[in-house]
């Protein structure tokens, strides 16, 4: 990824966007009429009080949910509910906060696993994965990408909460996908591994070619230093899509969507 300044927005493919989108859960209307892209390089974070339709959207764009009106297109093609794996597939990755950790496994099982899905391989018995030398050296590349080489044979449950949370976005990785979306990919970690795990994760993300990164985040700092735009939701509306300077100059704007006071903004890339 390279910083928004350096392309022009004319130049940008599009990578995926929704039209129109609206997503019903019974009677109940999590989104409405969302309208949200995603080009070349970008680093979108989509933000908004709880209950605003962040995670629904991420659903959406990620296949797992039809939506109930509206269209949702990856690299031209409708996606609309063809669900992750398939997804997957065609270079669309996502974390799925921790789900991806099976206690039980350790750090080289869990990244075989995620390895083995993208090279088609049968995953068990696991034995005869470990004679499988590409798999083998993606499985070490990525670890070396997410600092996690040392613990390759740790087990998952032991690890720290900020490694296992780099594990379950390597995992993500594992997948060599064009895009990546991350639903509060630092949830649950302190401050300064937050800011550890963005670094291992765009630094990773340039050396693994991926196009653009969503995350869904509550931190405003970490919004502020890393996205190139900002997504607010609220009341599964977009009341706003900025750039991060405009979205912090705006107090009444971020009193409405986070409530909190605006972050002094430090771009580190
Ligand atoms: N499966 C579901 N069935 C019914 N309501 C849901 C479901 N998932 C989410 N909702 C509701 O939709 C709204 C948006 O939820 P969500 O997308 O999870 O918001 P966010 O991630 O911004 O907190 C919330 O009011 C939530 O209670
Ligand atoms: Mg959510």
């Amino acid at each position: 990824m390279t910083s928004p300044d350096a392309a022009s927005p004319a130049s940008k493919t599009l990578l995926f966007e929704t039209t129109g989108v609206s997503m019903h859960y019974g009677d109940y209307r999590a989104l409405h009429d969302v309208s949200f892209h995603v080009a070349d390089n970008e680093f979108v974070s989509i933000v908004g009080p709880n209950g605003a339709g962040k995670t629904t959207l991420v659903n959406v764009v990620t296949g797992l949910l039809k939506p109930t009106t509206g269209e949702v297109r990856f690299m031209g093609r409708d996606i609309a509910g063809v669900g992750p794996v398939e997804l997957a597939r065609r270079g669309m990755s996502r974390a799925f906060q921790l789900v991806n950790i099976f206690p039980a496994l350790s750090v080289r099982e869990t990244l075989a696993v995620a390895v083995s899905s993208r090279l088609r391989r049968v995953v068990n018995p696991f034995r005869s994965l470990w004679k499988d030398g590409e798999l083998q050296a993606d499985v070490e590349r990525v670890s070396e990408a997410f600092g996690l080489r040392a613990r390759l044979e740790t087990q998952a449950s032991t690890l720290s909460q900020g490694e296992k949370k780099l594990l379950d976005i390597a995992s993500a990785f594992a997948l060599n996908p064009t895009v990546i979306l991350l639903d509060e990919p630092t949830s649950g970690v302190s401050t300064a591994d937050k800011h550890s795990i963005m670094e291992v994760m765009v630094s990773a993300a340039k050396g693994a070619g991926v196009r653009a990164i969503v995350q869904v985040e509550h931190d405003m700092d970490l919004v502020a230093r890393y996205s190139h735009r900002i997504v607010a939701l609220q009341e599964g509306k977009v009341l706003a899509d900025l750039p991060p300077d405009v979205f912090f100059s705006d107090p009444a704007m971020i009193s409405a969507v986070v409530g909190t006071r605006p972050p002094s903004v430090k771009r580190s890339h």
